[in-house]
């Protein structure tokens, strides 16, 4: 008797777990699709405020723990952003097949890290661009849930491309993810030797 029970129960002690970690995630942590919308989306901006890098990485919780190196800002409707995982299929810089360059250009501000910054005072450098974004996409509905890169011409028009750009172009870019500071730090070193 005791056996038949713990048949039962044990299942479903399997089954609350998996409920309890199934469900929890999705209550206490942010999503992809929203943690991209914290560090990436200011519809409203740019502001023309060389301030705006140090308010807005502190505002959007970037220099928590640690100062994040880089990140970028898109100024343009939320819409139009999520618009570009229909757009342009290309490979990410990690090789990953879904990644996706903007149509048309679009305002966006760089932050970078400036040298003299120094957790927990994170001090940014603020530079306002008008550049095609890529964005990788995932889930479904498919969304934006990573900030890749911003080109100023399109991918494989090389009679335009611009000598700066070869230094961002995507295939000279190494396969690091830019969650992880080692990316952060590698784009950080490429871009303020372009
Ligand atoms: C931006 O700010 C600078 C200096 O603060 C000012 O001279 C300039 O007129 C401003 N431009 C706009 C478009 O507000
Ligand atoms: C930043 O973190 C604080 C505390 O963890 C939280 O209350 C706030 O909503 C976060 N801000 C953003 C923009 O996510
Ligand atoms: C991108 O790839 C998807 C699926 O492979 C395809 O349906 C879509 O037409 C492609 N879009 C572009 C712009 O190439
Ligand atoms: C984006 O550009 C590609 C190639 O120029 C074109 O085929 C596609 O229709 C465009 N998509 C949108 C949404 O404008
Ligand atoms: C960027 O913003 C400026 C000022 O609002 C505007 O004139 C320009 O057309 C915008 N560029 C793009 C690519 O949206």
């Amino acid at each position: 008797m005791a056996q038949e029970k713990s048949l039962i129960l044990f299942p479903l002690l399997v089954l609350v777990l998996l409920v309890l970690g199934w469900v929890e995630p999705s209550l206490g942590k942010e999503s992809r699709a929203m943690k991209f919308q914290r560090q990436h989306m200011d519809p409203g901006g740019p502001s023309n405020n060389s301030n705006y890098c140090n308010q807005m990485m502190r505002r959007r919780n970037m220099t928590k723990g640690w100062c994040k190196r880089v990140n970028t800002f898109v100024h343009e409707p939320l819409v139009d952003v999520q618009a570009v995982c229909f757009q342009g299929n290309i490979t990410c810089k990690n090789g990953q097949p879904n990644c996706h360059k903007s149509n048309s250009s679009m305002n966006i501000t760089d932050c970078h890290e400036t040298s003299g910054s120094k957790y927990p005072n994170c001090d940014y450098q603020t530079s306002h661009k008008e550049r095609h974004i890529i964005v990788a996409c995932e889930g479904n509905p498919y969304v934006p849930v990573h900030f890749d890169a911003s080109v100023e011409v399109s991918i494989g028009d090389q009679s335009s491309e611009m000598p700066l750009e070869s230094s961002v172009s995507p295939s000279s870019l190494l396969p690091l993810r830019e969650m992880t500071q080692g990316r952060a730090a590698m784009q950080h070193k490429s871009v303020s030797l372009a």
